[in-house]
């Protein structure tokens, strides 16, 4: 564990000896999770439906939220003076905030980069606004999440390699300066996120620069833009083990579910996404024999549950056939259930790939996994 004046420690447990996944813990001001850990993503200061009583069920111990989103509304100024994120939506474990970067990039019309910061247009109402890395920092120190995360440019894929060179050096410039920019860093941690497309020695560079600096945790950016699968493993093949051990590491919008266990075991102990929420509301389900679109009229009469070996909330009380009359219905009731549901498959995953870092068989598990799951 790292120093005693820093916000975010992470504890090694043990390391499978199957497949090298690493099994810890994250400490924070906010409680500690265990890793590898699934974080639901609550852009809007809310897990879409669900409330935090019902992610705390979940076993979800750390949620993440958007700085851009809170920027545009309802404003980190309002969020600060309702006495921090935590606070204001009533969650009290640990909160993770993107830093806009990517939002700004993949929502908003009109964006410009320049050295100094990115000029865009918000997508609610089409004002002109600028986001750099030190206002990205000071409105996450206003938001008051316990890992912040460092205001960087995620390449689209594919891009050339000068391109992405390019990139990568002022995303490390951008680093340093929401480093210096960071105006708390006794009870927040300041991630910092590695770059560098598909180019192995553009990933080397970045985390090269990046380690130089003495980051409390590292994530890989850059990645599920639209690149095969086989690829992004390939990065993080050679890409995880340029990060300190000693620091938790965390690649960025992943959670679908080969990928979750395929990143663990490449040495990932923190990923998000908003796969299982957002296809919860087209009433998509993600079930322990694949994918199961519950809308489906073959589900019409069909009393049993979304998933026979699921003990979720969903689960337990309600059916196919009642779910997909509600959706069809439009009725919000339907849509939180297959969130729940989802969110609750999704972390029971990572506690399973959990106890099979634990036993030392998390390759057994994988494949076992794949052939139920296709
Ligand atoms: N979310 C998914 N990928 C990325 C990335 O490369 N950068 C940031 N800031 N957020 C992400
Ligand atoms: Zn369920």
């Amino acid at each position: 564990m790292g120093s005693d004046n820093v916000a975010i420690k992470y504890e090694l447990i043990k390391v499978c000896k199957q497949s090298g996944a690493r099994l810890g813990r994250v400490h924070t001001p906010h409680g500690s999770f265990d890793t590898p850990a699934f974080m639901p993503v609550g852009t809007q200061a809310t897990v879409k439906t669900v409330s935090p009583e019902e992610l705390k069920a979940m076993d979800a111990g750390i949620i993440l939220s958007n700085t851009y989103h809170l920027f545009l509304r309802p404003g980190h100024k309002l969020i600060e003076r309702a006495g921090g994120l935590h606070r204001f939506m009533n969650w009290d474990r640990a909160i993770l905030t993107d830093s806009g970067g990517f939002q700004v990039f993949s929502l908003s019309a009109m964006r410009k980069i320049k050295e100094e910061g990115v000029e865009f247009r918000s997508h609610l109402n089409g004002d002109r606004l600028f986001l750099s890395p030190e206002l990205a920092t000071e409105i996450q120190n206003a938001l008051g999440s316990d890992i912040m995360m460092a205001f960087d440019e995620c390449p689209p894929y594919p891009a050339d390699y000068d391109y992405v060179k390019q990139s990568v050096e002022r995303t490390s410039r951008w680093a340093e300066r929401c480093l210096k920019a960071h105006a708390r860093p006794d009870d927040q941690g300041l991630f910092a996120i590695v770059q560098g497309g598909m180019y192995e020695d553009l990933r080397r560079q970045s985390a090269a620069d990046l380690t130089s600096l003495d980051f409390p945790g590292y994530a890989i950016g850059g990645l599920s833009v639209g690149e095969p699968k086989d690829v992004m493993y390939e990065v993080l093949d050679y890409t995880v083990p340029l990060l300190p051990a000693d620091k938790p590491r965390y690649l960025m919008g992943v959670g679908s579910p080969d990928a979750l266990i395929e990143g663990s075991i490449r040495g990932i102990d923190m990923f998000d996404c908003v796969l299982p929420t957002r296809i919860a509301r087209n009433g998509t389900c993600m079930t322990s024999r694949g994918r199961l679109v519950v809308r489906n009229a073959r589900y019409a009469e069909d009393f049993g549950p979304l998933d026979p070996a699921c003990d979720c909330y969903t689960c337990r009380n309600y059916s196919r056939a009642y779910i997909r009359h509600l959706i069809k219905a439009d009725e919000t009731f339907g849509i939180r259930l297959t969130t729940i549901h989802n969110l609750h498959f999704l972390l029971k995953l990572m506690q399973d790939v959990r106890q099979a870092i634990m036993e030392d068989r998390l390759l057994d598990f994988r494949d076992r996994f794949f052939a139920e799951y296709g």
